[in-house]
Protein backbone atom coordinates (compact mmCIF):
# COMPACT_ATOMS: atom_id res chain seq x y z
CA UNK A 1 0.00 0.00 0.00
CA UNK A 2 1.13 3.18 -1.44
CA UNK A 3 1.55 5.86 2.06
CA UNK A 4 1.28 9.68 0.43
CA UNK A 5 2.72 12.39 2.92
CA UNK A 6 1.05 15.94 2.13
CA UNK A 7 2.89 17.34 -0.89
CA UNK A 8 3.23 21.16 0.73
CA UNK A 9 5.86 22.97 0.93
CA UNK A 10 6.93 25.60 3.71
CA UNK A 11 10.35 27.59 3.56
CA UNK A 12 10.39 28.14 7.53
CA UNK A 13 10.39 24.46 8.13
CA UNK A 14 13.23 23.27 5.70
CA UNK A 15 15.41 26.38 6.52
CA UNK A 16 15.12 25.64 10.23
CA UNK A 17 15.28 21.66 9.48
CA UNK A 18 19.04 22.36 7.19
CA UNK A 19 19.95 24.49 10.16
CA UNK A 20 19.50 21.60 12.61
CA UNK A 21 21.33 18.89 10.40
CA UNK A 22 24.52 21.38 10.02
CA UNK A 23 24.62 22.30 13.45
CA UNK A 24 24.48 18.50 14.30
CA UNK A 25 27.06 18.26 11.78
CA UNK A 26 29.09 20.75 13.14
CA UNK A 27 28.94 20.01 16.81
CA UNK A 28 31.03 16.75 15.71
CA UNK A 29 33.50 19.05 14.39
CA UNK A 30 33.73 21.20 17.47
CA UNK A 31 33.52 17.94 19.73
CA UNK A 32 36.51 17.03 18.25
CA UNK A 33 38.05 20.01 18.95
CA UNK A 34 37.48 19.47 22.76
CA UNK A 35 39.12 16.33 22.39
CA UNK A 36 42.04 16.23 20.43
CA UNK A 37 43.60 19.35 22.29
CA UNK A 38 43.02 17.70 26.03
CA UNK A 39 40.21 20.17 26.61
CA UNK A 40 37.31 17.73 28.04
CA UNK A 41 38.01 18.68 31.41
CA UNK A 42 38.54 22.45 31.03
CA UNK A 43 35.27 22.59 32.95
CA UNK A 44 35.84 20.11 36.17
CA UNK A 45 32.34 19.55 36.62
CA UNK A 46 28.49 19.75 34.79
CA UNK A 47 26.27 21.39 34.98
CA UNK A 48 28.36 24.15 36.41
CA UNK A 49 32.32 24.82 34.83
CA UNK A 50 33.36 24.70 38.38
CA UNK A 51 31.98 24.60 41.71
CA UNK A 52 29.65 27.36 41.91
CA UNK A 53 30.54 29.39 38.57
CA UNK A 54 28.40 28.24 35.35
CA UNK A 55 31.14 29.68 33.01
CA UNK A 56 34.92 29.72 33.45
CA UNK A 57 36.64 32.57 35.24
CA UNK A 58 40.18 33.69 33.92
CA UNK A 59 42.97 34.17 35.92
CA UNK A 60 46.85 34.72 34.32
CA UNK A 61 47.34 30.86 34.25
CA UNK A 62 44.56 29.63 32.81
CA UNK A 63 44.95 27.62 29.71
CA UNK A 64 42.58 28.17 27.01
CA UNK A 65 41.13 24.42 27.78
CA UNK A 66 38.27 26.00 29.47
CA UNK A 67 37.25 28.29 26.69
CA UNK A 68 37.09 25.66 24.13
CA UNK A 69 34.94 22.97 26.51
CA UNK A 70 32.86 25.93 27.40
CA UNK A 71 31.93 26.81 23.74
CA UNK A 72 31.29 23.05 23.12
CA UNK A 73 28.65 23.09 26.30
CA UNK A 74 27.39 26.96 24.65
CA UNK A 75 27.02 25.28 21.39
CA UNK A 76 24.24 22.79 22.81
CA UNK A 77 22.53 25.49 23.80
CA UNK A 78 22.03 26.38 20.28
CA UNK A 79 20.87 23.18 19.01
CA UNK A 80 18.43 23.28 21.91
CA UNK A 81 17.34 26.77 20.51
CA UNK A 82 16.99 25.71 16.92
CA UNK A 83 15.23 22.17 17.92
CA UNK A 84 12.64 24.42 19.32
CA UNK A 85 12.02 27.04 16.75
CA UNK A 86 12.06 24.17 14.42
CA UNK A 87 9.05 22.39 16.43
CA UNK A 88 7.49 26.04 17.26
CA UNK A 89 7.21 26.08 12.97
CA UNK A 90 5.73 22.88 12.55
CA UNK A 91 2.60 23.81 14.57
CA UNK A 92 2.20 27.78 13.11
CA UNK A 93 -1.11 27.74 12.19
CA UNK A 94 -0.33 29.97 8.87
CA UNK A 95 2.20 26.65 8.08
CA UNK A 96 1.07 23.59 6.19
CA UNK A 97 0.31 20.73 8.75
CA UNK A 98 3.11 18.42 9.11
CA UNK A 99 1.87 16.12 11.78
CA UNK A 100 3.79 13.36 10.07
CA UNK A 101 7.18 15.37 11.04
CA UNK A 102 6.03 16.27 14.42
CA UNK A 103 7.46 13.04 16.01
CA UNK A 104 10.84 13.35 14.34
CA UNK A 105 11.57 16.97 15.59
CA UNK A 106 10.33 16.06 19.12
CA UNK A 107 12.85 13.45 19.06
CA UNK A 108 15.72 15.46 17.89
CA UNK A 109 14.56 17.88 21.10
CA UNK A 110 14.54 14.76 23.43
CA UNK A 111 18.04 13.22 22.31
CA UNK A 112 19.52 16.83 22.54
CA UNK A 113 18.76 17.05 26.06
CA UNK A 114 20.04 13.12 26.27
CA UNK A 115 22.94 14.13 24.99
CA UNK A 116 23.65 17.12 27.04
CA UNK A 117 23.51 14.69 29.99
CA UNK A 118 25.75 12.13 28.64
CA UNK A 119 28.60 14.88 28.27
CA UNK A 120 27.77 15.72 31.47
CA UNK A 121 28.53 12.25 32.38
CA UNK A 122 31.89 12.35 31.04
CA UNK A 123 33.12 15.01 32.42
CA UNK A 124 31.90 13.35 35.93
CA UNK A 125 33.51 10.00 35.02
CA UNK A 126 36.82 11.68 33.84
CA UNK A 127 35.92 10.79 30.27
CA UNK A 128 36.09 6.99 30.18
CA UNK A 129 36.26 6.10 26.91
CA UNK A 130 33.03 4.29 26.76
CA UNK A 131 31.20 7.36 27.95
CA UNK A 132 32.78 9.33 25.46
CA UNK A 133 32.67 7.06 22.78
CA UNK A 134 28.41 6.88 23.79
CA UNK A 135 28.31 10.58 23.21
CA UNK A 136 29.75 10.08 19.79
CA UNK A 137 27.78 7.38 18.65
CA UNK A 138 23.99 9.30 19.70
CA UNK A 139 25.59 12.31 18.25
CA UNK A 140 25.14 9.84 14.91
CA UNK A 141 22.05 8.29 15.45
CA UNK A 142 20.95 12.47 15.95
CA UNK A 143 22.75 13.22 12.36
CA UNK A 144 20.79 10.21 11.15
CA UNK A 145 17.17 11.74 12.50
CA UNK A 146 18.28 15.37 11.31
CA UNK A 147 18.56 14.24 8.08
CA UNK A 148 15.56 11.97 7.58
CA UNK A 149 13.92 15.16 8.87
CA UNK A 150 15.15 17.10 6.01
CA UNK A 151 14.36 14.65 3.35
CA UNK A 152 10.07 14.51 4.94
CA UNK A 153 10.19 18.62 5.09
CA UNK A 154 11.96 18.55 1.04
CA UNK A 155 10.18 15.28 -0.29
CA UNK A 156 7.00 14.76 0.87
CA UNK A 157 6.80 12.37 -2.09
CA UNK A 158 4.90 8.76 -1.97
CA UNK A 159 6.22 6.23 -1.05
CA UNK A 160 5.85 2.29 -1.55
CA UNK A 161 8.11 -0.03 0.45
CA UNK A 162 6.68 -3.17 -0.79
CA UNK A 163 7.18 -2.08 -4.26
CA UNK A 164 10.91 -2.36 -3.55
CA UNK A 165 12.38 -5.83 -4.56
CA UNK A 166 12.77 -7.82 -1.44
CA UNK A 167 16.78 -8.00 -1.90
CA UNK A 168 17.46 -4.39 -1.87
CA UNK A 169 14.92 -3.68 1.39
CA UNK A 170 17.36 -6.55 3.20
CA UNK A 171 20.49 -4.78 2.09
CA UNK A 172 19.25 -1.50 3.11
CA UNK A 173 19.00 -3.14 7.10
CA UNK A 174 22.42 -4.75 6.10
CA UNK A 175 23.74 -1.31 5.49
CA UNK A 176 22.41 0.08 8.22
CA UNK A 177 23.42 -2.17 11.01
CA UNK A 178 27.04 -2.32 9.46
CA UNK A 179 27.47 1.23 9.66
CA UNK A 180 26.25 0.92 13.03
CA UNK A 181 28.88 -1.44 13.62
CA UNK A 182 31.39 0.28 12.04
CA UNK A 183 30.73 3.80 14.52
CA UNK A 184 30.67 1.87 17.56
CA UNK A 185 33.84 -0.31 16.75
CA UNK A 186 35.76 3.13 15.76
CA UNK A 187 34.62 4.81 18.82
CA UNK A 188 36.44 2.05 20.61
CA UNK A 189 39.37 2.36 18.40
CA UNK A 190 39.37 5.96 19.73
CA UNK A 191 38.87 4.70 23.29
CA UNK A 192 42.58 2.95 23.07
CA UNK A 193 44.38 5.91 20.82
CA UNK A 194 45.64 9.07 22.05
CA UNK A 195 42.68 11.50 21.70
CA UNK A 196 41.22 10.97 24.84
CA UNK A 197 39.91 14.55 25.48
CA UNK A 198 42.25 14.78 28.55
CA UNK A 199 45.80 15.75 27.98
CA UNK A 200 46.68 14.53 31.39
CA UNK A 201 46.17 11.41 32.32
CA UNK A 202 43.98 9.75 29.74
CA UNK A 203 42.09 6.18 30.78
CA UNK A 204 42.39 4.09 27.78
CA UNK A 205 40.91 0.89 26.67
CA UNK A 206 43.00 -2.04 27.18
CA UNK A 207 42.59 -3.23 23.68
CA UNK A 208 45.60 -3.22 20.95
CA UNK A 209 44.77 -0.79 18.92
CA UNK A 210 46.31 -2.46 15.54
CA UNK A 211 43.98 -5.29 16.54
CA UNK A 212 40.85 -3.00 16.79
CA UNK A 213 41.69 -0.78 14.02
CA UNK A 214 42.05 -3.46 11.67
CA UNK A 215 38.45 -4.98 12.71
CA UNK A 216 37.36 -1.09 12.27
CA UNK A 217 38.24 -0.90 8.93
CA UNK A 218 37.27 -4.45 7.67
CA UNK A 219 33.83 -3.47 8.96
CA UNK A 220 34.53 -0.45 6.70
CA UNK A 221 35.19 -2.50 3.34
CA UNK A 222 32.32 -4.63 4.34
CA UNK A 223 30.15 -1.29 4.12
CA UNK A 224 31.65 -0.63 0.94
CA UNK A 225 30.82 -3.70 -0.86
CA UNK A 226 27.40 -4.05 0.48
CA UNK A 227 27.24 -0.29 -0.88
CA UNK A 228 28.64 -0.68 -3.82
CA UNK A 229 25.98 -4.11 -4.17
CA UNK A 230 23.23 -1.68 -3.72
CA UNK A 231 23.94 0.92 -5.75
CA UNK A 232 24.59 -1.91 -8.68
CA UNK A 233 21.33 -3.16 -8.17
CA UNK A 234 19.65 0.37 -8.37
CA UNK A 235 21.31 2.03 -11.73
CA UNK A 236 20.00 -1.43 -13.16
CA UNK A 237 16.59 -0.23 -12.29
CA UNK A 238 16.82 3.66 -12.76
CA UNK A 239 20.68 6.15 -13.42
CA UNK A 240 18.38 8.79 -11.66
CA UNK A 241 17.82 7.05 -8.39
CA UNK A 242 21.45 5.36 -8.16
CA UNK A 243 22.78 9.00 -7.67
CA UNK A 244 22.15 9.31 -3.92
CA UNK A 245 24.06 6.00 -3.95
CA UNK A 246 27.10 7.57 -5.77
CA UNK A 247 27.66 10.02 -3.38
CA UNK A 248 27.68 7.46 -0.67
CA UNK A 249 30.20 5.51 -2.66
CA UNK A 250 32.01 8.47 -3.01
CA UNK A 251 31.60 9.36 0.61
CA UNK A 252 32.53 6.19 2.15
CA UNK A 253 35.79 6.21 -0.24
CA UNK A 254 37.39 9.63 1.07
CA UNK A 255 35.78 8.50 4.48
CA UNK A 256 38.24 5.15 4.12
CA UNK A 257 41.20 6.87 2.40
CA UNK A 258 41.28 9.50 5.17
CA UNK A 259 41.13 6.99 7.97
CA UNK A 260 44.12 5.13 6.26
CA UNK A 261 45.97 8.21 6.15
CA UNK A 262 45.20 9.33 9.64
CA UNK A 263 46.34 5.82 11.12
CA UNK A 264 49.50 5.53 8.72
CA UNK A 265 50.27 9.47 9.71
CA UNK A 266 50.13 9.06 13.48
CA UNK A 267 46.41 10.33 14.37
CA UNK A 268 47.48 14.16 13.29
CA UNK A 269 44.73 16.05 15.08
CA UNK A 270 43.24 17.63 12.60
CA UNK A 271 42.65 14.41 10.44
CA UNK A 272 41.36 12.81 13.31
CA UNK A 273 38.37 15.69 13.53
CA UNK A 274 37.97 15.28 9.80
CA UNK A 275 37.38 11.96 10.15
CA UNK A 276 34.61 12.43 12.46
CA UNK A 277 33.00 15.11 10.14
CA UNK A 278 33.40 12.37 7.59
CA UNK A 279 31.81 10.07 9.58
CA UNK A 280 29.18 12.22 10.15
CA UNK A 281 28.67 12.77 6.81
CA UNK A 282 28.50 9.14 5.70
CA UNK A 283 25.47 8.77 7.93
CA UNK A 284 23.98 11.61 6.14
CA UNK A 285 24.25 10.09 2.44
CA UNK A 286 23.41 6.58 3.88
CA UNK A 287 20.17 7.97 5.66
CA UNK A 288 19.36 10.11 2.27
CA UNK A 289 19.98 7.18 0.11
CA UNK A 290 17.89 4.73 1.35
CA UNK A 291 14.84 6.79 2.68
CA UNK A 292 15.04 8.07 -0.93
CA UNK A 293 15.20 4.74 -2.66
CA UNK A 294 11.70 4.31 -1.02
CA UNK A 295 10.01 7.15 -3.10
CA UNK A 296 7.74 6.41 -5.79
CA UNK A 297 9.71 8.38 -8.35
CA UNK A 298 12.78 5.94 -8.34
CA UNK A 299 11.30 3.34 -9.71
CA UNK A 300 11.87 5.17 -13.26
CA UNK A 301 13.96 7.89 -14.54
CA UNK A 302 10.92 10.25 -14.76
CA UNK A 303 12.77 13.37 -12.82
CA UNK A 304 10.82 15.71 -9.98
CA UNK A 305 9.66 19.28 -10.87
CA UNK A 306 12.05 19.84 -8.37
CA UNK A 307 14.62 17.54 -8.45
CA UNK A 308 17.77 19.79 -9.76
CA UNK A 309 20.43 17.18 -9.25
CA UNK A 310 18.15 13.70 -9.07
CA UNK A 311 19.46 13.35 -5.14
C1 LIG B 1 34.73 4.15 5.54
C2 LIG B 1 34.00 4.14 6.60
C3 LIG B 1 34.45 4.58 7.97
C4 LIG B 1 33.63 5.16 8.88
C5 LIG B 1 32.15 5.47 8.69
C6 LIG B 1 34.42 5.42 10.06
C7 LIG B 1 33.91 5.96 11.25
C8 LIG B 1 34.64 6.18 12.39
C9 LIG B 1 34.11 6.65 13.64
C10 LIG B 1 32.65 6.97 13.90
C11 LIG B 1 35.13 6.76 14.51
C12 LIG B 1 35.04 7.22 15.97
C13 LIG B 1 35.36 8.68 16.10
C14 LIG B 1 35.26 9.14 17.54
O1 LIG B 1 35.10 8.35 18.46
O2 LIG B 1 35.35 10.34 17.77
C15 LIG B 1 36.34 6.33 13.85
C16 LIG B 1 37.60 6.30 14.41
C17 LIG B 1 38.73 5.86 13.76
N1 LIG B 1 38.81 5.35 12.47
FE1 LIG B 1 37.28 5.18 11.15
N2 LIG B 1 35.70 5.00 9.84
C18 LIG B 1 35.78 4.47 8.57
C19 LIG B 1 36.88 3.91 7.97
C20 LIG B 1 38.15 3.82 8.54
C21 LIG B 1 39.29 3.20 7.93
C22 LIG B 1 39.30 2.49 6.58
C23 LIG B 1 40.32 3.34 8.78
C24 LIG B 1 41.72 2.81 8.50
C25 LIG B 1 42.56 2.40 9.34
C26 LIG B 1 39.85 4.06 9.96
C27 LIG B 1 40.60 4.42 11.07
C28 LIG B 1 40.12 4.99 12.22
C29 LIG B 1 40.93 5.31 13.40
C30 LIG B 1 42.43 5.08 13.54
C31 LIG B 1 40.06 5.87 14.35
C32 LIG B 1 40.44 6.38 15.75
C33 LIG B 1 40.87 7.85 15.67
C34 LIG B 1 41.11 8.45 17.06
O3 LIG B 1 42.11 8.13 17.69
O4 LIG B 1 40.29 9.24 17.50
N3 LIG B 1 38.52 4.32 9.77
N4 LIG B 1 36.01 5.99 12.54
Amino acid sequence: MASVDTPVNDALQRRLSIANLVAQVGIIVTGGAVRVTGSGLGCSTWPMCEPGQFAPVFHEESTWHPIIEFGNRTLTGVLGIIALALIWSLYRKSAPTRRDVRPYAWAVLALIIVQAVVGGISVWVTLHPAVVGLHMALSLGLVSLSTYLVYRLYRPRATDPAALPRLETSLHVAIAAVKVAVAIIGVVVTGTGPHSGDADKPYRFAIDPLFITRIHAGAAWVLVILVAIATYLVAKRSSLAARPWLVVVGVLLAQGLLGYIQYFTGLHPALVVAHMLGSGLTVVAITWAIARSYALDTRSNSREPNSRLGL
